[in-house]
């Protein structure tokens, strides 16, 4: 008999068609996170789960799941799942690493750019009308290229960061678990206290994964020991990332400038204080938005699910 497996959301390109070849197949069809009633329910006979960063995978859910017996997310990041969980019932996990490396450090470079230049608020001040004239010191930005880069987190999209860095001719400071030895031979990297990161970068770009340790890891004291003028940019996880410490220091000019991809909560409800702050740019999660890429995280989800429920090694597996 094919193995049951649920879909909470339509993923770009043709992994859904590629499972339902091989499995009985149902997908949650609509444009929004699914129910989470609807996943209890459904997930009852589900031997394949295939899901997305918002879904909370948690024991509650697993005790719902007795024949589960593999999780395959359609994102790099699992701070939704359980892996201990995981582990101690023999569900295998899948991820999909590699792939959105570049579309990542792209979106962090953009973000980069736009905070320090104030595209956000160069933007608002030409569709306003209020562009009257050529000013000589109109919307000064901060300078980039030649100034030093904080990347907090030296993997993958760390990695590939500091690549672009190096052609800005920036110093760069990380702050990691263990020694990027290749980025240090190649792009001059140097590692750095978290301390001394904080102090001595212009930009700091957060490129950490989300887990107890690093949950909050930028809040107040973080906040107190950059520099004044410092960019703060996080295309990570939101929580890493004290919310409330960070409104207080862009309102106090504790800091110049940040950033966000990603927020917490995820989204900012409309009338959110950090929407509202001139030198703060959000974006909606879009790290990873290109259709090259979600096609290649979609793709790469399916091969891991396909891989698990049949038998293989999967491509990228994570418990
Ligand atoms: C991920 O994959 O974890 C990103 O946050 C979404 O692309």
């Amino acid at each position: 008999m094919a193995p049951h497996v649920l879909i909470t959301r339509i993923p770009p390109g043709s992994s859904v068609d590629r499972i339902a070849a091989r499995a009985d197949v149902w997908v949650w069809p609509h444009d929004r996170d699914i129910d989470r009633d609807v996943l209890v329910d459904r997930i009852a006979d589900a031997k394949g789960l295939y899901c997305m960063l918002a879904d909370r995978i948690d024991p509650p859910l697993l005790d719902a799941a007795p024949a589960l017996e593999v999780i395959s997310t359609m994102a790099v990041g699992v701070d939704n799942i359980d892996l201990d969980a995981c582990r101690r019932r023999g569900i295998a996990v899948g991820h999909t690493p590699g792939v959105l490396t570049e579309s990542t450090a792209d979106m962090a470079w953009a973000l980069l750019m736009a905070s320090s230049r104030r595209l956000g608020e160069a933007v608002d001040f030409v569709r306003s009308g209020s562009w009257e004239q050529w000013e000589p010191e109109g919307l000064f930005g901060r300078d980039v290229s030649g100034t030093t880069l904080g990347i907090l987190g030296m993997g993958r999209i760390g990695t590939a960061v500091a690549r672009r860095a190096a052609a800005f001719d920036m110093e760069i400071l990380y702050w990691s678990r263990s020694e990027a030895f290749a980025v240090e031979r190649e792009y001059g990297a140097k590692s750095a206290t978290f301390e001394s990161v904080l102090e001595r970068s212009d930009h700091i770009v957060v490129c950490l994964p989300l887990s107890t340790e690093t949950r909050g890891l930028v809040g107040s004291s973080a906040f107190a020991l950059m520099k004044p003028t410092a960019n703060l940019v996080n295309i990570a996880r939101g929580p890493i990332v004290d919310t409330d410490a960070l409104v207080d220091a862009l309102a106090v000019g504790r800091i110049r400038c940040a950033a966000l991809d990603v927020t917490d909560p995820e989204p900012l409800p409309p009338d959110h204080p950090l929407l509202s702050l001139p030198n703060c740019i959000v974006v909606p999660h879009l790290g990873s938005a290109t259709e090259r890429t979600r096609v290649a995280m979609a793709d790469l989800a399916a091969d891991n699910l396909l891989a698990g429920l049949f038998g293989d090694p999967m491509p990228a597996r994570i418990v």
